[in-house]
C-alpha cells in the first residue's frame, strides 16, 4: 500500500549525472572483468572468451560466453539499473547480489556498453551509450536498441555459440 499521509514528490535521478557518478566506484579493469565473468559463470557457461582489440579510439574489449543466454524480457531487465533488489531471493548458484555489476563494472571502463544475447527469443541486443545520455536534454534513461552503427560486425562471434551472451565495451576512455 502506498503511504498517503506524507506529502511527497517523485525525485528520480538524472540519468547522465547518475551513470557518470557510478563510474567512480573503484573498479579496475581486472575487477570489472571479474564481474562480467561472474555473470557468465552464473549463466552456466563452460567457455568464456575475452578479446582485447587495441585500435586507439576504436579499441574494444569483449566477453563471449556460451551460457544460457537471455530472452527479450531478461536482457531488458539485465540492462536496467536498480531493477533487482539485493533483498530478492537468489538461487544458490547465482554469484550476483546487487543487480548492478554488469552496468557499474562496464561503465567504470567504457562509455558504450552493448550486450547481445542469444537465448530462447533469438538474438537480442541492447546498449547504453553515456555520450547519448549526456546529450539528451530530457535527462532520461534511454536504453538503446541494437548495436551502435558501425559496430554490427563486433557481434559476429555470437554466431559461434548455440546460446550465450556477448558483452562489448567500446569507447574505452579509462
Ligand atoms: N552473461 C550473462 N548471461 C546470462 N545472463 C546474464 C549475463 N550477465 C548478466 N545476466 C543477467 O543480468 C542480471 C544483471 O546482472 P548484474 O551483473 O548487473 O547483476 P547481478 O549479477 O544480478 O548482481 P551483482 O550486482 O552482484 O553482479 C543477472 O542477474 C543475470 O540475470
Ligand atoms: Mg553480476
Amino acid at each position: 500500500m502506498v503511504p498517503h499521509h506524507f506529502k511527497s514528490r517523485n525525485a528520480p535521478p538524472k540519468a547522465s549525472a547518475m551513470v557518470e557518478a557510478l563510474r567512480g566506484l573503484g573498479y579496475n579493469v581486472q575487477t570489472a572483468l571479474a564481474d562480467i565473468i561472474d555473470n557468465s559463470i552464473a549463466a552456466g557457461a563452460s567457455e568464456i572468451r575475452l578479446e582485447f582489440h587495441w585500435a586507439e579510439d576504436r579499441s574494444r574489449i569483449s566477453c563471449l560466453d556460451n551460457g544460457s543466454g537471455m530472452n527479450a524480457a531478461e536482457i531488458d531487465r539485465a540492462m536496467r539499473l536498480g531493477e533487482r533488489s539485493p533483498l530478492e531471493e537468489r538461487s544458490p548458484t547465482d554469484l550476483g547480489r546487487f543487480g548492478m555489476g554488469l552496468k557499474t563494472a562496464s561503465f567504470s571502463q567504457c562509455r558504450r556498453l552493448t550486450v547481445a544475447s542469444l537465448g530462447t527469443d533469438g538474438l537480442q541486443v541492447l546498449r547504453w551509450d553515456l555520450d547519448y545520455l549526456a546529450s539528451s536534454p530530457d535527462n532520461g534513461w534511454h536504453l538503446l536498441e541494437g548495436p551502435a552503427p558501425g559496430s554490427e560486425e563486433h557481434l559476429n562471434s555470437l554466431s559461434n555459440v548455440k546460446h550465450g551472451t556477448l558483452v562489448l565495451w567500446e569507447v574505452l576512455d579509462r
